[in-house]
């Protein structure tokens, strides 16, 4: 059961997934690989993105993994159906979060900040064709916004400039609830509960996901019953610079404790 987890993202984005497992399941062992060399998947081909996980689903199982988190979005809306088609291990996706939003919403509307890929996608018909049939949901592309997130510019003038265009309009159309459709925009808070204010609520999916993890591995019983310093190794395809300071800045990770291998070649 000490056999980790792989949780995997076209880049940094994934880590706001991977701090929510790691914050509920202190007793496992996490790889994590960040695709940053390939980064951004949301304009890539479904064949493309297919390629590119199942590439990463490979490393992972020669790594001896027990579950895969696919903690991208765009990836999961490309490739969890071949993934879980031809690998027998528990794959958990991100889910777009529209059914909360939907449930919770008193406006009757909803918006979803996603990527073209996301939102293009068969999961996101679905999912809104059954959770929100009678909700109005207002569908934004947050083109450049993975960008700037990969390069560490999260809180830059630009930034904020591209959220207001993204975030605002959605709420002159009615939203009361924003879903962060996106492993990468987590990162971009508090910029977007200031430029959404009070009255929105911002609905990020990973506690959900980390919640989801938790229940298939007890289920399987695959999970880790007591481990003194859970391992906890950070791959990247590219450069780890932006890893390196997102983990020791926002997630308040000791990286001294923590193995990060950079430009890993699939
Ligand atoms: N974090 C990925 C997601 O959740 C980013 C996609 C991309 O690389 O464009 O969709």
């Amino acid at each position: 059961m000490k056999q980790p987890i792989g949780v995997f993202d076209s880049g940094v984005g994934g880590l706001s997934v991977w701090r929510e497992i790691a914050a509920l399941l202190p007793n496992e062992n996490i790889i994590y690989f960040a695709d940053n060399a390939n980064c951004p998947y949301g304009p890539k081909s479904q064949k493309e993105v297919i390629e590119l996980s199942e590439a990463i689903v490979k490393f992972f199982i020669s790594k001896n993994v027990k579950l895969i988190v696919v903690a991208c979005n765009t990836a999961t809306a490309a490739a969890i159906d071949y993934l879980r088609a031809n690998y027998e291990l528990p794959f958990v996706g991100m889910e777009p979060a529209v059914k909360p939003a939907a449930i919770l919403t008193k406006t009757k509307c909803v918006g979803i900040l996603a990527t073209a890929g996301t939102l293009g996608g068969k999961l996101f018909k679905a999912t809104t064709e059954r959770y929100a049939s009678d909700i109005k949901v207002v569908k934004q592309v947050g083109t450049g916004l993975v960008e700037l997130v990969e390069n560490g510019n999260q809180y830059s003038k630009k930034a904020e400039e591209l959220l207001e265009k993204y975030v605002l309009p959605m709420i002159k159309k009615g939203a009361d609830h924003i879903v962060l459709g996106c492993t990468h925009y987590p990162f971009f808070r508090p910029l977007v509960d200031r430029i959404a204010g009070e009255g929105v609520t911002i609905i990020d999916p990973a506690p959900a996901i980390a919640r989801r993890v938790n229940d298939i591995l007890e289920d399987q019983q695959l999970n880790a019953l007591d481990n003194d310093a859970p391992k906890y190794h950070f791959y990247s395809s590219g450069a780890s610079s932006t890893m390196k300071t997102l983990l020791e800045d926002v997630l308040h990770v000791d990286t001294s404790k923590v193995v990060l291998e950079e430009n890993v070649a699939l």
